[in-house]
């Protein structure tokens, strides 16, 4: 069949066939067929679906583009965690170090920004020097020696993926549950893991915004993973408003280094521990909860977490000196603060709309080749909940583009809506699914 002729089956709602999508991917990956036609499949399966069939078919053979990892010779549990994209998400910064320290190697493959959600690669590239291409080679001695290694899609893993991943973060295409699944699957798969916890954000600045599409595109995950037999689990957790306070890339990195010296934001630790303790409980099956949140604060608290970062900071090429005096980080030109004119508490953050005013700062892409202004980004002074009067810091801006700045300074106080009695602040973590 044409590229044309399947863009057009897809288009009309039908149901493509494994060959049709394996063809078609195929040749996209090969570069036989453009960025335009494969746009205007992404669209048509955005708008039209694919059942159970094509998604387990789409991620077959996004996983077949590329090389497959073997860790089998790895001396414990081999894991990984992954989000499903949000603001302000850096979980994956600190769960890799506190994982490693607790002998669980986690072979990590994270992505770039996407749409209005930000992206671990562009985070960690914030660090001068680190380098998220290792050779297949380089990536798994640093996973069998030092438990961890942190990359994007390295040497030949998923090179479907990284194309279509890069398209459809300027095409609008990203809120799809067969995309999303696909996209994340074929490469937690190609880790070649045992157990993966996928953290699904539900809310005004996820990719699934209520709780019915999020617990759909969890059990789409959750079933691919069980069907490639890796022991995998779904946290739905709230995504009204940022994680934590830091919202760009540096400034990500650094909101992260805090966490790990025991100073983070209470609900990106909640977050780090809960989805930390699903792997630990996975690797052991006898362990508690409560245990497994305990491990997890105690080498946080002893400092061995963020010594493991240095190290992996270090064994990729970056400057761990940077993430002990962050201070000395080049700071974006422009920092402006934004006060709030009333009073009340905050009863809603527009949080897709901070993820989108992030980009117009510079820390994220309008087309695929925007460089990414690794200082710009945004600090929240205020989160859900909160009481507010006039003159209060809603957020303030970091960017080393003054037009841009101005331009988010003109609008962002509309994404905070307040109320004159407090409102209630949504769960963290919503559900779990198994
Ligand atoms: N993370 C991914 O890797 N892919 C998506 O499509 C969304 C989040």
């Amino acid at each position: 069949m044409l590229p044309y002729q399947i863009i057009e089956k897809k288009s009309k709602g039908e149901k493509l066939s494994a060959e049709e999508i394996n063809e078609f991917i195929e040749g996209y990956t090969a570069g036989r067929i453009p960025d335009y036609q494969t746009s205007a499949l992404l669209m048509a399966i955005f708008i039209k679906g694919m059942d159970t069939e094509e998604t387990l078919a789409l991620t077959k053979s996004m996983l077949d583009s590329g090389d497959k990892m073997d860790f089998s010779a790895a001396t414990g549990f081999v894991a990984d965690k992954h989000s499903t994209g949000g603001v302000g998400d850096k979980v994956s910064i600190l769960l890799a170090p506190i994982m490693a320290v607790l002998g669980i190697h986690i072979p990590m493959i994270s992505g770039r920004g996407l749409g209005h959600s930000g992206g671990t690669l562009d985070k960690l590239e914030s660090i001068p020097g680190f380098d998220v291409n290792l050779s297949l080679d380089r990536w798994r001695e640093l996973v069998l020696e030092e438990k961890v290694g942190l990359v994007g899609q390295t040497g030949n893993i998923c090179p479907a993926d990284k194309k279509l991943y890069s398209l459809r973060d300027v095409t609008a295409t990203v809120r799809s549950i067969p995309l999303i699944s696909a996209s994340i699957m074929s490469k937690k798969i190609a880790e070649g893991i045992q157990g993966l916890v996928l953290d699904v954000k539900t809310g005004n600045g996820a990719f699934m915004q209520t709780l019915e599409e999020s617990r759909a595109l969890a059990k789409s995950l959750v079933s691919i993973g069980k069907g490639y037999g890796i022991q995998t689990k779904a946290v739905i957790t709230d995504m009204n408003q940022p994680l934590g306070l830091a919202i760009g890339n540096w400034v990500e990195m650094k909101e992260s280094v805090q966490g790990l010296q025991g100073n983070g934001p209470e609900d990106l630790m909640a977050v780090t521990y809960e989805l930390g303790a699903q792997i630990l409980m996975m690797a052991d099956p006898q362990m508690d909860k409560q245990d497994a949140i305990e491990l997890q604060q105690q080498v946080v608290n002893d400092g061995r977490a963020f010594e493991k970062l240095l190290r992996i900071v270090e064994l990729q090429g970056g400057d761990p000196r940077i993430l002990e005096t962050p201070e000395k980080y080049p700071k974006a030109a422009h920092v402006v603060r934004v006060n709030a004119d009333g009073s009340g508490f905050i009863a809603a953050i527009d949080t897709l709309a901070l993820g989108f005013a992030g980009i117009e700062l510079g820390a994220g892409r309008r087309v695929i080749t925007d460089p990414i202004d690794h200082s710009s980004g945004m600090y929240m002074g205020k989160k859900l909940g909160d009481p507010v009067s006039p003159g209060d810091e809603l957020i303030t801006l970091h960017s080393n583009d003054a037009a841009a700045v101005d331009r988010v300074a003109a609008q962002i106080a509309d994404a905070f809506t307040l109320s004159e009695k407090p409102a209630p602040t949504p769960p963290l973590i919503v559900e779990e699914i198994l």
